[in-house]
């Protein structure tokens, strides 16, 4: 089995939370957010290192072994920061924003990677539980989707880290408009598997969200 490094995006600002400080430092049940990523990532077998991305100045409180860095303007940036610390062949990128992530998950897309030579990427994905509407502007709706197909993409994303770095240099400037890697990946020509994962790994984003883990963490 194959040994990953994991990549924990940090650096946001959470802006949408509205919070007044970096969105992996608010509390939830008594913790901050990274805190509740780090845990699972910590007990991952197939995790040998970790690296934090962090806002330049915040240092984060981090466990022993964590290796800290500056994150950058978007998420892409911050990623590409930890990306060049990495020098394992797997890495595995998390949101800090996804305080539910279970061991079992990051082990689970590391582990389907590892065994699917031809594949460049492994992703977390939830199955729609709700009928997706397609809709203009105007709020008519323009199609049904068939939900069978669709997915919602969350972290952990694991890679070949040499396909991450190609996707990232092959995309230039249009790093900055990705919202996960799997995207830059998928671009570049690269095979991305979904790995089934529980809806319950929700992101934190508004403060409604932090509500809602808020309970679930408290139990
Ligand atoms: N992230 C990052 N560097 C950035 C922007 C985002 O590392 N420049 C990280 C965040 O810390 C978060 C993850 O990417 O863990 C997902 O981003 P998002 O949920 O959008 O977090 P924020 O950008 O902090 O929130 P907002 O967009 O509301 O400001
Ligand atoms: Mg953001």
């Amino acid at each position: 089995m194959q040994i990953a490094t994991a990549i924990v995006a940090a650096a946001g600002s959470g802006e949408r939370l509205g919070a007044g400080e970096p969105k992996a430092l608010v509390e939830v049940a008594g913790r901050t957010l990274l805190a509740w990523g780090l845990d699972a990532l910590l007990a991952a077998e197939s995790v040998g290192a970790i690296v934090v991305v962090l806002p330049p100045g915040v240092d984060g409180d981090l466990p022993v072994g964590a290796e800290r860095v500056d994150g950058g303007a978007t998420r892409a940036a911050s990623v590409a920061a930890g990306l060049a610390l990495v020098e394992t062949d797997l890495v595995v990128i998390h949101d800090a924003a996804r305080p539910f992530v279970s061991q079992t998950l990051v082990d689970a897309v590391i582990r389907r990677l590892d065994d699917h030579p031809d594949a460049h990427g492994v992703i977390a994905a939830a199955a729609m539980t709700d009928t997706i509407k397609r809709a203009g502007e105007d709020g008519v709706i323009a199609a049904t989707e068939d939900r069978e197909t669709l997915w919602a993409a969350q972290t952990p994303q694991a890679f070949r880290t040499t396909a991450l770095r190609d996707a990232y240099a092959q995309a230039g400037a249009a790093v900055a408009g990705a919202t996960d890697e799997a995207m830059l990946v998928e671009r570049a020509g690269g095979t991305v598997l979904i790995e089934p994962a529980p809806a319950s790994n929700l992101k934190v984003t508004t403060p409604e969200d932090l509500r809602l883990a808020e309970l679930l963490l408290a139990q």
